[in-house]
C-alpha cells in the first residue's frame, strides 16, 4: 500500500504547505484540474477544522496530495465549543457542496478535531456538526496531534496560536505528552488594534492580515505577543524543550517568532504558511494511523 505521507515526504513541509495553500485559497486549482486527480479513484482524505475564527475543509488524495479545500471566517465555534450549531452546519454544508462540485466526487467521511482539554460532550457536538453536514465522522483527533501529523517532530513544543486560544503541546519521542490551551489568540490582536485605531473589530481583522500593514501594527500588538510568550514560558518551564514550532493563523503575524524567541530564550520557528497545518493534519489522520 502507498504510504499516505508520500507527497509530504517527497517535497518537504514548505512546498507541501504552499501546495495546500494554493488549493485551499483557490490560487492554484491546477492539481484539482489535473486529470490524474480530477476524479481520483482512491479514497479521499477529508479534514474539517471548526476553529474559533475559521472553518476549514480540506481534501487530500490517498497519497496526501492536496486536491481541494475551502475556508471561511465564521464565529460559530468558540474555543472548541459549538456556539451556533445551525450556523456551523449551514456553512459546512455550503463548503462541502462547492468542493464536491469542483472535485466531481462526494465527500462521505471526514476527520475533525478538538482543542486539548475540551469536555467530551462538546467534542461530540463537533462530530455532530460534521455529520449534520452530510459526512460520517468516526474519528476526532486532538489538534496538536493533528499538527504533528504534518510537522512530524520528535521533540519540542508545538504552539498553536489560533483565533481564540493558544495551545501548547510538548512532544517527546514523537508523541504528545502534555497539552494546555489558554484564552489568548488572534481575536485579542484584533481587539487591541480596533481599540488603538478606533475602528470596528471587522475592520481590524481585515487590516491585521495584510502583510503591508503588519509593521505599522507591530507596536500595537507586541504586548499581546508578549502575553502569548508568557503563557508559553509558564508551561515550558515545567516541561523544558529546546525548540518551539509555531502553527495557527496568528503565527503568520510578522515578527511574532522573534518576540517569542526573545521572551522565552528558546529557539523558535514558524513554517511560512502556518494556518492550515492543523486542518491538513486532521485529513492526514488515517494516513498516520495506517
Ligand atoms: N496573515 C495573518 N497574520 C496574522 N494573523 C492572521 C493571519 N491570517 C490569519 N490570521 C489570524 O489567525 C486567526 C485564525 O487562525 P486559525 O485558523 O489557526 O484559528 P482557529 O483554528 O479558527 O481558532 P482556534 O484554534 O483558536 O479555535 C484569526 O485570528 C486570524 O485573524
Ligand atoms: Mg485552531
Amino acid at each position: 500500500m502507498t504510504s499516505t505521507t508520500d507527497l509530504l515526504d517527497r517535497i518537504g513541509i514548505e512546498d507541501y504547505l504552499a501546495r495546500a495553500d494554493g488549493v485551499i485559497l483557490h490560487r492554484d486549482d491546477s492539481q484539482a484540474a489535473d486529470p490524474l486527480h480530477k476524479s481520483p479513484d482512491g479514497a479521499l482524505r477529508v479534514g474539517v477544522d471548526l476553529g474559533t475564527a475559521y472553518l476549514v475543509l480540506v481534501v487530500l488524495a490517498e497519497d496526501g496530495t492536496p486536491l481541494a479545500g475551502e475556508w471561511q471566517f465564521a464565529q460559530v465555534v468558540r474555543d472548541g465549543l459549538v456556539v451556533d450549531y445551525i450556523g456551523a452546519v449551514d456553512l459546512l454544508k455550503g463548503m462541502k457542496g462547492r468542493v464536491e462540485r469542483r472535485l466531481g466526487r462526494e465527500l462521505n467521511l471526514a476527520v475533525s478535531g478538538y482543542p486539548p482539554g475540551v469536555p467530551r460532550i462538546e467534542v461530540r457536538a463537533t462530530a455532530n456538526v460534521v455529520m449534520a453536514a452530510g459526512m460520517d465522522c468516526p474519528n476526532l483527533i486532538d489538534e496538536p496531534s493533528a499538527a504533528n501529523n504534518v510537522l512530524r517532530l520528535n521533540e519540542g513544543a508545538i504552539v498553536d496560536i489560533g483565533g481564540g486560544t493558544t495551545g501548547i503541546a510538548i512532544v517527546r519521542d514523537g508523541r504528545i505528552v502534555y497539552t494546555a490551551d489558554e484564552p489568548t489568540g488572534g481575536t485579542h490582536f484584533s481587539l487591541v488594534i480596533a481599540g488603538a485605531l478606533g475602528i470596528s473589530f471587522e475592520e481590524a481583522e481585515e487590516l491585521k492580515v495584510k502583510p503591508t500593514e503588519q509593521s505599522r501594527l507591530f507596536p500595537v500588538v507586541r504586548p499581546v505577543m508578549e502575553k502569548v510568550a508568557s503563557i508559553i514560558l509558564r508551561h515550558i518551564r515545567v516541561h523544558p524543550v529546546e525548540h518551539i514550532t509555531l502553527v495557527g493563523g496568528t503565527s503568520a503575524f510578522c515578527g511574532i517568532t522573534e518576540v517569542i524567541q526573545e521572551y522565552t530564550g528558546i529557539a523558535t520557528s514558524v513554517p511560512q504558511r502556518p494556518i492550515f497545518i492543523t486542518p491538513l493534519g486532521m485529513a492526514l489522520y488515517n494516513h498516520a494511523k495506517s
